[in-house]
């Protein structure tokens, strides 16, 4: 091969030669442009070349030197910059992962809704005990021993572990009113979220566990115009609605005692269905706080009267959220929790 040959071969293996990686870019340097490369081999020979064809051989020589060197260049940048981003996987520009948030389970949505309407009037949060002695849930409200009223309420006994078994599973929040009368001086005014229990049967309609909130509101010169103008409040806050009537009722624990209804309006089939076909809803049990509760909790029923009430979650979150069957609440299936957006 002469020299004009070997310059048109190199060419065309510069033209054609590629370098994937930074080594073998520098394969390529040693190879062609190194002490003991191709090129330094070609300006060897070149000293060779007759002078009258120095001129252009020199030319082209010098043109592919200089195009391998920036081949060369050209390779180790694009190479760097793709491996360094190959080695960090830190990408500034791509949208952050969604945090999947929670849903809050029915019942919660609508405690919270209520306490806080109640928070809004001055009253704060209570609580006692899932499992509690006879005296909480009955005696000191009034349920007298072998009184049918209890029957009234079907009661989960709990044997206690001292064998006696005068405790159970609280049939109604009303016990924590005991509670709160008997560690807090008037004025009270608390509200008491909290399960209870029944022994009923489990249907659609009804279950053993689900969920009250008691109010009790106690003070001097308490009337029932008081509660009549506090639950219509709540009326107003909770269902939308402005109008309440009190039908007489009976519990223990109060007297007078009365069911309150609200005026839901006849406007839709749904309406006729839940209200059947009255428009009236009934929402809660209240009444005066009887004499002798108060008494039972050292408080003197001559100097301070007050009211309570109680009311169910379950049929208002099924009515809210049309819920079809009471057992849904309980059963945590996630598909049924997922639908309830968190108010976070
Ligand atoms: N404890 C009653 C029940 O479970 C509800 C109730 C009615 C609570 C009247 C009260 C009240 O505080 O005054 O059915």
């Amino acid at each position: 091969m002469n020299f004009s040959e070997k310059l048109q071969s190199l060419m065309l293996e510069l033209d054609s030669a590629t370098a994937s990686t930074l080594d073998e870019a520098e394969q390529f340097r040693i190879k062609y442009l190194g002490s003991k490369g191709v090129f330094k081999e070609l300006f060897e020979e070149f000293k060779t070349v007759s002078a009258d064809e120095k001129r252009s051989f020199g030319k082209q020589l010098n043109q592919l030197k200089a195009s391998a060197e920036a081949s060369v260049e050209k390779w180790k940048a694009s190479l760097n910059n793709s491996e360094l981003t190959a080695v960090s996987t830190l990408d500034l520009t791509r949208p952050g992962a969604l945090f999947e948030l929670g849903a809050e389970h029915p019942i919660s949505i609508i405690k919270r809704e209520i306490i806080d309407i109640f928070h809004g009037i001055g009253f704060s949060v209570a609580e006692g005990p899932e499992i509690e002695d006879d005296w909480h849930n009955f005696s000191a409200l009034n349920f007298p021993p072998e009184h049918p009223a209890r029957d009234m309420q079907d009661t989960f006994f709990v044997k206690n572990p001292n064998g006696s078994d005068d405790y159970v599973l609280r049939t109604h929040t009303s016990s924590v009113q005991v509670r709160v009368m008997s560690e807090q001086k008037p004025p009270i005014r608390v509200i008491a979220p909290g399960r209870v229990f029944r022994n009923e049967a489990v249907s659609a309609r009804s279950h053993c566990i689900f969920h009250q909130i008691e109010g009790l509101y106690i003070d001097e010169g308490v009337t029932f115009a008081d509660m009549k103008q506090t639950l219509e409040y709540f009326a107003k806050e909770f269902f939308g609605k402005s109008k309440i009537r009190l039908r007489p009722s009976y519990f223990p624990f109060t007297e007078p005692s009365a069911e309150v209804d609200v005026y839901w309006g006849l406007e839709n089939e749904l309406d006729y269905r839940i209200t059947k076909g009255t428009g009236w809803l009934e929402v809660m049990g209240c009444g005066m706080v009887d004499p002798a509760v108060l008494e039972s909790s050292n408080i003197d029923p001559e100097k301070y009267s007050g009211f309570a009430f109680g009311m169910g979650l379950e049929r208002s979150a099924m009515q809210r959220f049309q819920i079809p069957d009471i057992r849904m609440i309980f059963e945590n299936d996630v598909r049924f929790l997922k639908q309830f957006q968190s108010a976070l």
